[in-house]
């Protein structure tokens, strides 16, 4: 089986969906259920004996001691994070301690597991580490896109804490062998994204008629990528990536904030037409996010080249499945807007483990 850590949260729940729609090898999901993970998102595997939940923290290195010895995954996928850059700026504490902390105990609890390992598991084994563009800093108009050598100049304490993270893992490389792989992503959007990130938020605000807040001149520019194929990409690079190496994963598709939110409105306004006009309507201007990098771009011709991934979406593909997304599954977003999917694990995940 594979481990995946941060299973219940935006990618990683998408990143599971997938892995066991394209194969039956189980998967044991390590998550502590922040505000961000919502088991909801794993609904549909609910009496699917392939995934099997823990409820647990990165950073409880006697729960990963014993999580290897009872399963002995043959890799892990390391999603769980603080990924939010605004709650960073607010409280970077909890950044320091999941990103940078609990990658270190992840690390040592794996190094010590695959040190034990026989010789042929020692060398299949892959731990593959999720990470972000951010890490490189922000890019002026004209330079160019961030390829696997560039350096990095992290600017967020969120940044900051996943270069961090970065550098503990290609140093238990180097230092202790192990066999690691390290992908650094652009900015993800799809389903399951929980409405404090840019696309679901304007989403949810634009439906329930509130403003918009697009931070300083809305000009900030990002390169969007399908979460789906955020999850193809890291199956390809555990796949066949090669141990030590880093891979860039990106839509090829930078856009300006103002551009992704007057694209929210024209979807909804088609699908959803609003009595009181068009959503532009709700654009509000705020002040700017301190520190806030003007423009990320991902170089992705090395995982093209070496692995053949590009993404299958468009950005006009993919954002009009996740507004439809959003569109078709209010119960979902009411749990989330209201709490309520933090009851989850007691009205519904508890009676499932007593059963086991
Ligand atoms: P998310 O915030 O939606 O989910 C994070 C998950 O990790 C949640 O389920 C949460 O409960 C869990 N978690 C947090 N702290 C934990 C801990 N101490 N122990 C165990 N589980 C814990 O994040 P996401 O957007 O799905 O991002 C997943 C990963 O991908 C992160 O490492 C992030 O840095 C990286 N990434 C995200 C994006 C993006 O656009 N969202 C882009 C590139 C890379
Ligand atoms: O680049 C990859 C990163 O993308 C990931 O590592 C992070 O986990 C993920 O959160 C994301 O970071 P961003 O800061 O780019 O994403 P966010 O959705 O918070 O913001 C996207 C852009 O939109 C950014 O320029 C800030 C702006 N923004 C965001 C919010 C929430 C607004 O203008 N208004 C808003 O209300």
């Amino acid at each position: 089986m594979i481990l995946v850590t941060g299973g219940a949260g935006f990618i990683g729940a998408n990143f599971v969906l997938d892995w066991l729609k394209g194969s039956d090898e189980p998967v044991l999901n390590l998550d502590a259920l922040t505000y961000a993970g919502n088991l909801e998102n794993l609904a549909s595997l609910q009496n699917d004996p392939r995934h099997v939940f823990v409820h647990g923290d990165i950073c409880d290195r006697t729960l990963l001691d014993r999580l290897f010895a009872e399963h002995a995954p043959r890799a892990i996928v390391h999603f769980a994070a603080e990924s939010h850059v605004d709650r960073s700026i607010h409280g970077p504490g909890a950044f320091v301690r999941t990103n940078v902390e609990g990658t270190f105990t992840l690390l040592e609890a794996a190094r010590a597991y695959w040190s034990g390992l026989p010789a042929n598991a020692r060398e299949g084994f892959r731990f593959l580490h999720v990470s972000t563009d951010e890490v490189y800093g922000s890019l002026g108009p004209y330079d160019p896109a961030f390829t696997e050598t560039k350096t990095y100049e992290p600017n967020s304490p969120y940044s900051a804490s996943k270069a961090a993270s970065d550098h503990l893992v290609r140093a238990w490389h180097h230092t202790y062998g192990l066999p690691v792989l390290t992908t650094n992503c652009s900015n993800n959007y799809g389903p399951c994204q929980f409405p404090e990130k840019l696309i679901p938020l304007m989403i949810v605000n634009a439906l329930t008629g509130k403003p918009l807040p697009v931070y300083g001149d809305g000009l900030n520019v990002r390169d969007w990528l399908y979460v789906g194929d955020h999850c193809s990409a890291i199956r390809e690079v555990l796949a066949r990536g090669r141990s030590g190496e880093t891979y860039n994963i990106g839509g090829w598709n930078e856009m300006a904030n103002i551009e992704i939110v007057r694209t929210v409105c024209g979807l909804l306004d088609a699908l959803r037409p609003d009595p009181a006009g068009s959503r532009e309507r709700l654009i509000t201007h705020v002040t700017d996010r301190p520190g806030h990098d003007r423009r990320y771009a991902i170089d992705a011709r090395k995982i093209e080249r070496e692995l053949g991934w590009r993404p299958a979406e468009t950005f006009a593909s993919g954002i009009r499945k996740t507004v439809e997304w959003y569109l078709d599954n209010p119960a979902w977003l009411a749990n989330v807007q209201s709490g309520a999917y933090r009851d989850w694990v007691s009205r519904n995940y508890a009676a499932r483990e007593a059963e086991r």
